[in-house]
Order: C-alpha cells, then structure tokens, then sequence
C-alpha cells in the first residue's frame, strides 16, 4: 500500500454515482421514498452527531459501553493488524479501539526488539471529514500508521482485496447495517467476504430487537431532534438539485414495523402540493397525507445475523452485549 495520509479512490474515468437516478425512480414511485444518504449534508451530519447525545437514542452509548469494557479482549482476540473502518465519520468510539491497539503496541516494544506494528484505515464518502480526522488521530496516535481512503464502500473494498497483504479486522460501528436493506445487506457481506483474506477479522455493531416504545421514542425525540434531520433532507435536496420542497409542508414519523423488525422514518405530506426538482426536469405532485419513507434502520435477532454471516463464509466467534442486550458486537473470522 502507498504510504500516504489519504488516498481518493474515485477512478477519474466514472464519475461518483451522485444519486440522481435514485432520487427519480424513489420520488415518482407510489409509495415514494428518497435515498438515506440524503440525510448527510452538513447540517445533517451535525444534527446525527446530536441524535447520538439525545436520552432517548441508547444505540451509541450502549456500543460505546460495550467498547470500553470489551476492546482490550478484542484487541487481545485478533492481535495487532490492520483496522479498516467503514464509515468512519467523527470516530469517537473508534478511539476506544485505537487506544486499546495502540496500548498493546506500546507494551510489545517495552517487551521485546521485534516492534509489531498497526495501521488504521477510516473510509468515508466525505474528503473533508476524512481529512480532518486523519490529523487529529495521527497527533493523538503516533505509533498508528493512519490513512484515509476516500470513497464508497465499494470502491474501498475493492481497493484493499487488492492492496493489502498484511492480517486486518474490518469493523462496521454503530448499526448502520440497519440502513440497508436484505439485498443490500447480502450484497455488502459478499463484498467483505471477497476483500478477507482467510483468517482476517470482520467487528460487526447490531441493535438488537426490543420492546416498540422504547425503539419509536428513540427515533421521534422529545426535543424534535431526528425530526429535524428527517425534514433537512428535503433542505439537502432544494439545495443539491435546485428544488422548492416546503419543509413545512411536512411532518416527521417514525414507527416501528414489527413484522420487518424495522424502524421506519416518514415524512407525511401536510396538504396537496407540487415540487419540482429543476436539475432532475422533475415535477412530483404530492397528494394530502401522502408519505415519503426516507429511511429503515432494521433491528437485529443473533442468531439470523450470525447465520446471514455465515453463509457469507464469515464465522461469527464471540459476542459482547451489554447487561440489557440492547445491542451486540459481533467478531466474525474469514
Ligand atoms: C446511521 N444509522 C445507524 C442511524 C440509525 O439509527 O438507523 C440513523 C438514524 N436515523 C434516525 N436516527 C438515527
């Protein structure tokens, strides 16, 4: 791998899908739906970091609980090797990783000449966010070789099958596997499986199934938080493809669909209205009531999850929870 703090992985002949076509076949559906990558512009980056502070959304402290007690074994668990993360964003809880990774390089050159060493990989869509978490961590880790790879999921996954040679642990924190649906989910467990090499780990973060009031109040706020970031993507999308969405036109729902085990955010229409999308030449007519699914967060049972991983070639071996089993991270080996 070329030693550099961020490599961009777009290839310069094919352009990064910019959603385009999604946003079409979602918005002149029946019913509609836009694309959850909408959420993260700028503003919904800010207001995800926080929903990950709000009482009522646990997922991030109790990953970050179950981090602090377990990231030791896990660190003791694969050894040092390479850490891929997917979807890295502000990496708070990566660095209860890192510390840990970090301590057990430390204490190997206090004990012996033989310096193992250990590189963080963050991927991430955004350069920006990439950039500036590469620095502070490279400050805050001297003993880490840490790069950046700019792109997609798949585009870094390809890159590294290719690339790397030395023993790595890809982890996917925070659930953001609920984003995707079965297709989508069976698609990126393949693409993993194809990137390990036999023996290579894979840290999977789940939300597990609990009761419906506890999961609805964490995605319908009492501050309007989520309702906010549900409503600025219709902000991102006036702004990306020259609309007119009036977001007061709008109201933010989120029910828990109990026989998908889903979480699913709406926006339902207030009145009867047109929207056009003059970058797209679109015109959506929206009927009174009508809703919009802007996204699905699926809530996860183990022993489906550790069977899906398995028929992927990823064999689950341990699982951390915490006391309420909220939420699990599983390691899975190629
Ligand atoms: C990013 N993802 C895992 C969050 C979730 O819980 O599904 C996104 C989110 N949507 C509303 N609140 C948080």
């Amino acid at each position: 791998m070329q030693n550099k703090s961020l490599i961009i992985l777009d290839d310069h002949h094919q352009e990064r899908n910019d959603g385009s076509e999604d946003v079409i076949q979602g918005l002149t559906s029946d019913p509609k739906s836009i694309p959850c990558r909408f959420f993260y512009d700028d503003r919904g980056s800010q207001l995800f970091e926080k929903i990950c502070d709000l009482p009522e959304y646990y997922p991030t402290r109790i990953e970050a609980w179950i981090l602090n007690q377990y990231a030791a074994e896990i660190a003791q668990f694969t050894g040092n090797c390479t850490l891929v993360e997917l979807g890295s964003g502000s990496s708070t809880k990566t660095r209860i990783l890192l510390d840990a990774y970090a301590k057990n390089i430390n204490a190997n050159y206090v004990n012996s000449d033989n310096v193992s060493s250990c590189k963080y990989l963050p991927i991430d869509i955004s350069d920006g966010i990439l950039k500036t978490s590469v620095l502070q961590l490279q400050i805050h880790y001297p003993q880490l070789e840490i790069c950046g790879l700019s792109g997609t999921y798949d585009q870094a996954l390809t890159y590294l099958a290719s690339n790397l040679e030395e023993p790595q642990m890809i982890f996917f924190l925070g659930s953001s596997m609920g984003n995707f649906n079965q297709q989508e989910s069976d698609h990126f467990f393949q693409k993993i499986s194809q990137t390990l090499k036999s023996g290579d780990y894979f840290l999977l973060g789940v939300d597990l199934q609990k009761s419906p009031e506890i999961l609805e109040a964490a995605y319908n706020d009492s501050q309007g938080v989520t309702a906010d970031f549900n409503l600025n993507m219709l902000a991102h999308l006036n702004w990306y493809f020259q609309g007119n969405f009036d977001l007061n036109l709008f109201q933010h729902q989120a029910i828990y669909n109990q026989a998908e085990a889903q979480i699913e955010m709406y926006l339902h229409c207030q009145q009867a209205h047109t929207v056009s999308l003059d970058i797209l030449n679109l015109e959506i007519p929206f009927r009174s009531g009508e809703s919009i699914l802007t996204e699905i967060s699926r809530k996860f049972d183990l022993p489906t999850i550790q069977a899906q991983l398995l028929a992927h070639r990823l064999q689950p071996l341990k699982v951390w929870t915490d006391p309420k089993n909220w939420f699990a991270l599983i390691l899975s080996q190629a």
